[in-house]
C-alpha cells in the first residue's frame, strides 16, 4: 500500500514547491505569492502531498466567508503525473471544506488547459461561465468551473490517504 501524506504547507517547503511551479506552469506565481499566501493571508489553505520523502504536489484555496472554497494553485510534479495526487488533493480540499460548512467550490482554468479541465470535468465540476482576457501574461480566457458539494457525505479529513495506481 502507498501512502500520500498531505500537510500544510510550510516555508521550509517553498524551495521545492517553486520547483515544481517553474516546471508546471510558463507563467509560474513569483516566490513571494507563497510567502504572502501562506504567512499573510487568513483566508489561504496551501497543502503539500509528500511521496518518496518529498514534496510532489501541491494545492492552494481560499475560504471565503460566502462558504466558498476558490482553488488559486494545484499542480503535481511531471514524473508523478496520472498516479491520482491531483485527485487526491482534490479530495483532502472536499473534506476540509465540508469541515468548514462550505457548499460549493469554485476555481478558473486556462481555455487551454484541456488536461485539468478534464481533470475538474471528472471530479464532477460544471462549467459555468468563461471570463475573456482573464489572465494578464497572455491575454487567454478563463473558464470558470464549480463544484457544488452534496449535503453529508463522509469527511475525508484524515491527514493521509490511500491513492490508486
Ligand atoms: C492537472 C494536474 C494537476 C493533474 O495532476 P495528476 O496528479 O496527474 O492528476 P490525476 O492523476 O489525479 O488525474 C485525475 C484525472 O484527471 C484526468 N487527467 C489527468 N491527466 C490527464 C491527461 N494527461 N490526459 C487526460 N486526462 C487527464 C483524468 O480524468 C484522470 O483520471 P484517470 O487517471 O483515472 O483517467 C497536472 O497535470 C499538472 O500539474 N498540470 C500542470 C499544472 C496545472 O495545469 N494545474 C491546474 C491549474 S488550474
Amino acid at each position: 500500500m502507498i501512502f500520500l501524506l498531505i500537510e500544510p504547507m510550510s516555508t521550509s517547503d517553498i524551495s521545492r514547491v517553486m520547483e515544481i511551479e517553474k516546471v508546471c506552469f510558463p507563467w509560474a506565481w513569483p516566490v513571494e505569492i507563497f510567502y504572502q499566501e501562506i504567512v499573510g493571508n487568513r483566508l489561504a489553505y496551501y497543502y503539500v502531498a509528500r511521496l518518496d520523502d518529498e514534496i510532489q504536489g501541491y494545492i492552494g484555496a481560499w475560504i471565503l466567508r460566502s462558504g466558498e472554497v476558490h482553488i488559486t494553485n494545484l499542480a503535481v510534479h511531471p514524473h508523478y503525473r496520472r498516479k491520482g495526487i491531483a485527485r487526491c488533493l482534490l479530495k483532502f480540499l472536499y473534506g476540509l471544506a465540508r469541515q468548514k460548512e462550505c457548499h460549493t467550490i469554485t476555481l478558473e482554468v486556462r481555455r487551454s488547459n484541456h488536461i485539468a479541465i478534464e481533470l475538474y470535468r471528472q471530479e464532477g465540476f460544471q462549467e459555468t461561465g468563461i471570463k475573456p482576457g482573464y489572465y494578464r501574461d497572455s491575454g487567454e480566457d478563463a473558464v470558470v468551473m464549480r463544484l457544488k458539494l452534496d449535503e453529508g457525505g463522509d469527511i475525508p479529513g484524515q491527514e493521509e490517504l490511500y491513492f490508486g495506481h
